[in-house]
């Protein structure tokens, strides 16, 4: 039996988040430039979108810039926003052809003029696809995205759009950067690192975590099915008993 074969269709995660991560490290064990790296992991994006739309996955979040990667040497800035609207350029196809809408998080206003343009004419393009929602983690910090989030309700209590009481948890996800994205079910780290860097803190809080020793750039569909087999033998329960999950 292949590893697809041993997938539970009715199983599946409804939100996979990945946090894809070794770009620099693969291309250092080949003695090869960090860029080199990222543009294998362009690679390994298109190869886990696609399966992950074959396979019925409602919603995938890739954490492809965080807010702290502004910190990294100039050039590989560039590359990465180079990278990102050239990748946008040539999966449009892809994205049509699959039915994904394309959805972006993060403090996008930062992108260079570009790569803002690029993503928000692919959103545009996509937005009537219902088959999945690949959403980019941009320039995207969990902790800024709560901040803003206080921020927000702060200014409506102030000016009595809404009463302090009525915040509560869906208020909240109404004003997160997900908004409209379910709570994450699996997140995913490859390279193995084991931390969870600043992404979708309040949206994984019952999501179960994979770690992997792979590579981004050498992640294939194989490892994701591995990852979903290993997710599918979980014993999700939400702070409840076993005896009363059945
Ligand atoms: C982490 O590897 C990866 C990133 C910071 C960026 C991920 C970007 C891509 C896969 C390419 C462009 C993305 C899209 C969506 C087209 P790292 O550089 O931190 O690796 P290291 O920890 O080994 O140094």
């Amino acid at each position: 039996m292949t590893l697809k074969d041993q997938i539970n269709k009715d199983k599946l995660p409804k939100h996979i988040a990945i946090i894809m991560d070794g770009n620099g490290r693969w291309a250092k064990q080949k003695g090869l430039v960090r860029v080199i790296g990222h543009e294998n992991g362009t690679k390994s994006v298109r190869e886990t979108v696609e399966s992950c739309a074959e396979l019925g996955i409602e919603h995938l979040t890739l954490y492809a810039f965080s807010t702290e990667n502004w910190n990294r040497p100039k050039l590989e800035v560039q590359t990465l926003m180079k990278l990102l609207v050239k990748s946008l350029k040539k999966e449009i196809k892809t994205l049509q052809d699959n039915g994904i809408r394309l959805s972006a998080i993060g403090c996008l206003q930062d992108l260079p003029k570009k790569a803002f343009d690029e993503l928000e004419y692919v959103k545009e393009m996509t937005r009537n696809n219902t088959h999945m929602t690949l959403t980019l983690a941009l320039s995207y910090g969990s902790r800024e995205e709560i901040v803003n989030v206080i921020k927000e309700l702060s200014f409506k209590v102030k000016n009595n759009i809404i009463s302090s009481e009525s915040i509560d948890e869906s208020i909240i996800n109404k004003h997160l950067y997900t908004q409209n994205l379910p709570d994450v079910d699996l997140l995913i780290r490859t390279s193995g690192e084991q931390r969870i860097s600043n992404f979708l803190l309040w949206q994984i809080a019952y999501a179960e975590l994979y770690f992997t020793d792979v590579l981004w750039p050498d992640f294939n569909k194989e490892n994701l099915y591995e990852a979903l087999i290993d997710y599918q033998n979980r014993e999700r329960r939400f702070g409840k008993t076993s005896e009363q999950l059945t």
